[in-house]
């Protein structure tokens, strides 16, 4: 009984403990999707050597690009196989190698033996495959989140039009705007040209704004690109100003700390506990 009673504040401890250090990986990391061929290659192959060249080279080029492509020509066009990443537009080069790295160790688990795949995690695409997509514009909707509805004629849903107007709006293949509390962010890959961007980009906004309609947040991801809006402070986009750099900051030191005072509370416990039992003996003979 006496136990149990002193092992509670314990495990509560170590529960907050737990809570705050499973996310303190900073958001760019947090898996959005992943998805893999039904197509299996057989271990051993050169096919394998293949995908493990091409997402190696992507891997290293993280370090110094936001985007990169590579192709390795296998002995026939089936064991050809193609990867590329592209970071989101705003992330330093070791956020960016950072995140690569993450999301090909992640595919590796994800599509193990598969002849493709592709996994988005918040702050980077990766992509591979033999059957060819380099360079093509694909509009396939592979991921939509709405938020919940607010009030038609709240603020935030003026906020939310004037963001998805100016995202469209806007050039190039990283796009973030805001408006009010809402801010939007959008991404093309970097394969598309300008206009296949701008083309992509269109048919992803009007979809949020059909999809989502009224949502306080939404996201739509289509293969080639996406985009999200979002009120700043609530769900994604994050991670991309300083003050939730400061948040991940203040969330290490803060489960170093509860780290700490778990670590000596457990002592406490443990030195409590044993010296009951032993005063316990000792009373006894
Ligand atoms: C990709 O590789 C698999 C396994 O070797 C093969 O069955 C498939 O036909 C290839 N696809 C293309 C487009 O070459
Ligand atoms: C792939 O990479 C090569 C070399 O970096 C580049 O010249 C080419 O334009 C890229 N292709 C696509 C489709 O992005």
């Amino acid at each position: 009984m006496s136990i149990s009673h002193h092992l509670l504040p314990l495990f509560l401890l170590l529960l907050v403990f737990s809570t705050f250090t499973s996310p303190s990986s900073s958001s760019t990391d947090s898996f959005i999707f992943g998805g893999c061929s039904q197509l299996k290659y057989l271990p051993g192959t050169a096919y394998e050597s293949n995908v493990n060249s091409v997402l190696t080279s992507l891997v290293n080029s993280a370090v110094f690009s936001n985007y990169n492509n590579f192709t390795v020509q296998g002995a026939t066009q089936q064991d050809t196989v193609s990867g590329l990443f592209q970071c989101r537009g705003d992330l330093v080069s070791t956020d960016c190698s950072r995140c690569v790295t993450r999301a090909v160790s992640q595919l590796g688990t994800l599509c193990l033996d598969a002849c493709g795949g592709a996994l988005q995690l918040e702050g980077c695409f990766v992509k591979y495959d033999n059957a060819s997509f380099l360079g093509m514009e694909d509009k396939t909707e592979v991921l939509k989140k709405c938020g919940p509805s607010i009030g038609l004629n709240s603020g935030s849903l003026n906020g939310r039009d004037a963001v998805l107007s100016s995202l469209g709006a806007l050039y190039g293949p990283f796009r973030i705007t805001s408006s009010g509390d809402v801010q939007g962010v959008a991404q093309c890959v970097g394969d598309l040209s300008a206009s296949e961007c701008q083309d992509c980009l269109s048919y992803a906004i009007q979809r949020l704004r059909m999809e989502c309609s009224g949502g306080a947040w939404g996201e739509m991801y289509l293969a080639k690109c996406y985009a999200r809006y979002s009120e700043r402070g609530n769900h994604s986009p994050g991670g991309n100003d300083d003050s939730n750099r400061n948040d991940e900051e203040i969330e290490k030191t803060l489960a170093i700390l509860i780290g700490l005072i778990a670590g000596v509370a457990l002592i406490i416990v443990f030195i409590s506990f044993f010296s009951k039992v032993c005063g316990k003996q000792k009373g006894g003979k």
